[in-house]
């Protein structure tokens, strides 16, 4: 009971803190001053983020990295990454720096059409709501012109409304599918909005309209909520140039047995769904950073994504690769609804900087930037993959972060590297190496 507590969203930011110390951390006045420790020193901006969620304690930082050199459809981009992973900007920035002398990435926005749906019960006649349904919809719209004015203003809007029927899966289940062009913004506060809207005026008309006998005027609302699923917003990253010119790309191989290589690397995830999961993580790697450094939502992104590899009914790798005529292409089909206003992009101080970083770019453009991205990160894995495997890169990042846990001065570190270029590291491996080497410089000293 003594660990429970009520009102606590309503203490200040150091009573919760004194409070979770108390009851979760053993009072330790360490984890208190580790959580005072990540504030940020000036207060404005800590209430900035303080309001971005609940019961915040304090902050929580992650690497903001950079990867340089992306061209992508011939503009130059310097490409922020915020993540916790080693290698992957890395990674990123190999691939950028690969392709830039190629021709760099393409991209094209497919489609760019949101979905929202008002799920709802009803024991009417389908029928006389089919045959009434374009005055509803004119109803829907009209009631709905105070949320919508300003976005149709802005070239975006609803662009269709469908009923459909569910009845076959679940008695009575009908539901309003609604599409939507949300221009720079993700929308899903206009979205909600409108589709609450629209369940009122579709209660409302269902109650009122003289077409409907009494026992038909009670229609259940379920919910109404925007749908993450958004294949229809779409972006497609790609590469492509003759196999001759990748020659330099190859460790160790001629550059048609990699590209062979790599091609059917790709097709494994596209026929196994235990390697395109691993596949679609790594250029989840990619997507998930940039999503992250522009404050987009990437639980949104990834669910999204994840969806749309299994749309056949069997999870598949979101990239693709072919070569024909010699010509090697590799490509990535993927929905991604972001935005560039709205939601914390221009609130979080350093989303906002990210998007500078990016020339401030439209909607459409950060869905290239997003996609290219991934499908670098994704090339850089394949490419170590089916070469040098992945633990050559891995482990010398993998060391650092080791040596850092270890509190190895910049000396130590240089040594460690030199001393694990061609060997295996393993955490007992480094600290053993580092107490060699501590106590052989102790006995230098002392000598
Ligand atoms: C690691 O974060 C990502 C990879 O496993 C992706 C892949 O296997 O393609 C390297």
């Amino acid at each position: 009971m003594e660990k429970r507590i009520a009102g606590f969203s309503r203490l200040t930011k150091t009573e919760k803190i004194e409070w979770v110390t108390r009851h979760f951390l053993n009072e330790s006045p360490q984890a208190a001053e580790d959580l005072y420790g990540f504030w940020h020193p000036d207060q404005d901006l800590q209430r900035i983020l303080d309001g971005f969620s609940e019961n915040t304690l304090s902050n929580y930082p992650l690497p903001m990295g950079v990867a340089p050199n992306f061209v992508i459809n011939g503009k130059d981009y310097l490409v922020p990454m915020v993540i916790e992973e080693s290698s992957v900007v890395a990674a990123a920035s190999s691939a950028a720096k690969f392709w830039q002398s190629l021709g760099g990435f393409k991209a094209k926005v497919l489609s760019t059409t949101k979905l929202g749906q008002v799920h709802f019960s009803w024991n009417g006649d389908i029928q006389k709501l089919r045959g009434l349904f374009e005055e509803i919809k004119l109803r829907l719209l009209s009631d709905a012109t105070h949320l919508t004015q300003n976005m149709e203003n802005r070239g975006g809007g609803i662009q269709s409304i469908e009923l459909l029927d569910f009845t076959d899966l679940e008695a009575g289940y009908y539901q309003l599918k609604v599409a939507f062009e949300t221009c720079d913004s993700m929308g899903a506060n206009f979205i909600n909005s409108v589709l609450e809207s629209f369940a009122d005026s579709l209660q409302s008309m269902v109650e009122t309209h003289p077409v409907f006998a009494d026992e038909e005027r009670d229609l259940d609302i379920i919910m109404s909520i925007l749908s993450n699923y958004t294949p229809e917003c779409l972006v497609r990253a790609w590469v492509e140039c003759p196999l001759q010119a990748m020659a330099d790309s190859y460790q160790g191989t001629d550059v048609k047995t990699f590209a062979n290589k790599f091609v059917k690397a790709v097709r494994i995830a596209q026929i196994d769904p235990y390697r395109a999961v691993t596949h679609n993580k790594g250029i989840f790697n990619g997507i998930d950073a940039v999503v992250l450094a522009t404050a987009n939502d990437f639980r949104a992104i990834e669910a999204c994504g994840h969806a749309y590899a299994a749309r056949d009914g069997q999870y598949r790798s979101l990239s693709y690769c072919t070569i024909e005529e010699g010509i090697f292409k590799f490509w990535l089909d993927i929905p991604l609804a972001v935005g560039t206003v709205g939601g914390l992009t221009r609130l979080h101080p350093l989303a906002r900087l990210s998007l500078d970083m990016l020339g401030n770019p439209s909607a459409e453009e950060l869905m290239q930037i997003i996609a290219v991205t991934g499908l670098a990160q994704n090339f850089a894995a394949v490419r170590s993959l089916v070469t040098t495997g992945i633990q050559h890169g891995h482990m010398k990042m993998h060391l650092t972060n080791m040596l850092n846990h270890l509190a190895a001065t910049p000396i130590e570190m240089a040594a460690a590297n030199e001393h694990f270029a061609d060997k295996a590291v393993t955490f007992t491996a480094v600290r053993e190496f580092l107490k060699n080497l501590r106590s052989q410089s102790g006995a230098l000293k002392l000598s």
